[in-house]
């Protein structure tokens, strides 16, 4: 399914050509852009676009309609950034496409600033058709000068057997050669399984999408020549180094040996791999940054950056963006939700035997609006040159740890309603501490996390209220 909507209105129209998958890729023609106040003089209509004028640039955000995505597109929007999403929808809702085009809109009116333009394939990233999508958004120059195959951004022979019925043999162009470049200038790679439960039971299911899957779009992006990845990893790469108890370092979890100054001055050698790795989807991440890492090992024209996120919770303060997943959601406060909604009777506590100071897990509760900011600084230090290294991976946490009984309390108190709780023992997989140390983020993204535990409570309240069933008196 392919979308485009009206920057002015938000209603979604049925594109002019689709692709479905018995098609081939020469059959995809140009996204059918709809009027954008900003660039729709200069997107272009041909995806052979051959000439000088530059086209405007997009990130493809992939996964770009799930929970951490549909807030991080928004915030790319709110910066001016043209957004291409790709989802499959296995996890999310068209719906949340429209209600960031709403906030976006409202935003950009609001200042008086024209929007940008927000496109929508919905697709498994792992699908054939996506090398028809990256085909639609490249452009083509001729170079008057020969140049040499080496310095080509693409294979030769993949330009011959392309996406989009060039037939051009090397030989009929002795003084002049096609030059490819993609008008998709980062790419934010959010799809994943994330369920540290179900990939316990289901690792294959994750090694597919999270890590195969990954592998083989990283093998298309570099043949359109699009090396500027941000991926997603999360703070289960540390493994059981998080229950040291301090602040996790991204030193602890590298892949190729890395020299850095500790706490104290001295300078250390960290050593590449980790301890602990405590299930199917930690090592799905851990194998991601690796693999990433070698990539980048390889080929420093790659700029990748790797961001751990820890703890994310809250959603938009507008109520209209947040945590809706199809799956069965396993993650704390999506849980405390669905309490509050009544759709489930308890929350379960996973532990209260960690070594913490009331017993329960701590962790790294980030707003997901400061999570999603910290993609496009991320976006913006690679841009400057300002990421030290072609593979670089940042904590994006705030520093602070709360314990899983402070969440519930947060929570209970801003709502107003009782959250009944049952005490259960630990999970597979889980962790007693794990807060990260932020200094990195803050220094190279130029990134801080600006918002408290309070925060998300009173966002996640605006979000879940409008389900809930009328307030009964608070039974504590
Ligand atoms: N939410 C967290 O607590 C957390 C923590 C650390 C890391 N992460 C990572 O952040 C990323 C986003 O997490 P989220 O919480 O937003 O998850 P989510 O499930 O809400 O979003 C993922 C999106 O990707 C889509 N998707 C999945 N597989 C796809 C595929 N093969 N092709 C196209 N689309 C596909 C889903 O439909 C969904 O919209 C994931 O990689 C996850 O592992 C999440």
């Amino acid at each position: 399914m392919e979308c485009y909507l009206d920057a002015n209105t938000g209603a979604s129209s049925p594109s002019s050509f689709s692709l479905s998958v018995t098609e081939s890729p020469q059959a995809v023609s140009t996204p059918d852009t709809q009027r954008s106040v900003l660039f729709d003089e200069e997107i272009a209509a041909d995806p052979l676009d051959i000439g000088e004028n530059a086209s405007p640039s997009f990130i493809m955000v992939v996964g770009g309609l799930g929970y951490i995505g549909s807030h991080t597109v928004l915030e790319l929007l709110k910066a001016d950034y043209n957004v291409l999403v790709i989802d499959d929808l296995s996890n999310s809702y068209e719906s949340v496409l429209h209600r960031i085009q709403t906030l976006a809109a409202e935003h950009c009116a609001m200042l008086n600033k024209p929007m940008p333009a927000l496109q929508f394939q919905q697709l498994d990233y792992r699908s054939p058709m996506m090398r028809s999508v990256l085909a639609s958004y490249s452009s083509y120059s001729i170079c008057s000068k020969p140049v040499a195959v080496s310095t080509m951004p693409f294979p030769y022979s993949a330009l011959q057997r392309t996406d989009s019925g060039i037939d051009m043999e090397p030989e009929d162009t002795p003084e002049q050669t096609l030059q490819r470049q993609s008008r998709i200038t980062g790419v934010i790679h959010f799809a994943a399984y994330k369920s540290v439960e179900e990939s316990i039971r289901m690792p294959l299911k994750y090694y597919m999408n999270n890590v195969c899957g990954m592998v083989e779009f990283l093998g298309l992006l570099e043949e359109f020549g699009i090396k500027n990845f941000v991926f997603s990893s999360s703070a289960t790469v540390y493994g059981e180094g998080a229950n040291c108890g301090a602040p996790l370092r991204e030193e602890l979890c590298v892949h190729h040996h890395e020299t850095f100054i500790d706490s104290d001055g001295f300078e250390r050698q960290a050593t590449p791999g980790v301890m602990g790795l405590t299930s199917p989807y930690g090592r799905s991440k851990f194998m991601c940054e690796s693999i990433l890492a070698d990539i980048a090992r390889s080929d420093a024209s790659w700029s990748i950056t790797a961001l751990r996120y820890f703890n994310p919770v809250g959603c938009h303060e507008s109520g209209l963006l947040g945590e809706d997943p199809r799956q069965k959601p396993s993650n704390l406060i999506p849980v405390i939700a669905t309490v509050l909604t009544g759709a489930k009777p308890v929350l379960d506590i996973f532990g209260t035997d960690w070594n913490t100071p009331d017993g329960t897990a701590v962790r790294d509760f980030i707003h997901v609006v400061d999570l999603a900011q910290g993609h496009i600084a991320a976006l913006a230090a690679s841009a400057a040159g300002r990421v030290k290294a072609p593979f670089r991976a940042y904590n994006l946490g705030t520093g602070r740890g709360h314990t899983v009984r402070e969440v519930h309390e947060s929570l209970q108190s801003t709502s107003g309603r009782a959250i009944p709780v049952r005490e259960v023992g630990r999970r597979a997989g889980d962790v007693g501490f794990c807060v990260a140390e932020v200094q990195r983020a803050e220094t190279e993204l130029a990134w801080k996390a600006q918002k408290t535990l309070r925060d998300c409570s009173v966002d996640v309240w605006n979000f879940t209220k409008g389900r809930c069933p009328v307030p009964d008196e608070m039974e504590t």
